[in-house]
């Protein structure tokens, strides 16, 4: 079982939309026993506020006609480093915050998802941005090459 947590900041538009972008792709691969998938948030205000998925991931997603279920933000805890494999972080600012929730990342279990990718880079964020389809379109880049590195 190979356990992947996707985290960003507040684990209402990015994360949740790698979450069920994953999941789709791995069970449109007839992959979905080999894995774990959630998501996570580095802060915690949204947890606190109980806080859905925004509309946009849910728009885009909709439109995508990538299936996903209410999720409710919870921020990532220091004992997640230890039961995931991979943590799969939206930018650089969230693997600043991770390590300073989680501690050092001794087992190189914490990336950026776009490192997978052939131009590594961040993923913006569309709570400031706007722009879900450009996150959408991100997201299916690194989770495909994700599965690539993971050669699956
Ligand atoms: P996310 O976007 O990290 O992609 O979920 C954000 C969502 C909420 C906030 C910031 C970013 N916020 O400030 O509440």
């Amino acid at each position: 079982m190979i356990k992947v947590l996707f985290v960003c900041l507040g684990n209402i538009c990015r994360s949740p939309m790698a979450q069920f972008v994953f999941k789709q792709m791995v069970e449109d691969r007839g992959l979905s026993d080999q894995f774990e998938i959630d998501s996570a948030a580095t802060e915690g205000y949204n947890e606190m506020c109980h806080a859905g998925i925004h509309y946009g991931t849910r728009d885009i997603l909709t439109a995508m006609q990538v299936p996903f279920e209410e999720h409710y933000s919870r921020r990532i805890r220091p004992r997640d480093y230890a039961y995931y494999d991979y943590i799969l972080a939206m930018d650089d600012s969230n693997i600043e915050y991770i390590q300073s929730i989680v501690g050092v990342d001794t087992d190189n279990k914490i990336h950026r998802l776009l490192d997978f990718a052939n131009k590594p880079r961040n993923i913006k964020d569309p709570w400031y941005t706007g722009n879900f389809d450009e996150t959408y379109w991100d997201i299916v880049e690194g989770c495909d090459a994700f599965l690539k590195y993971l050669k699956l």
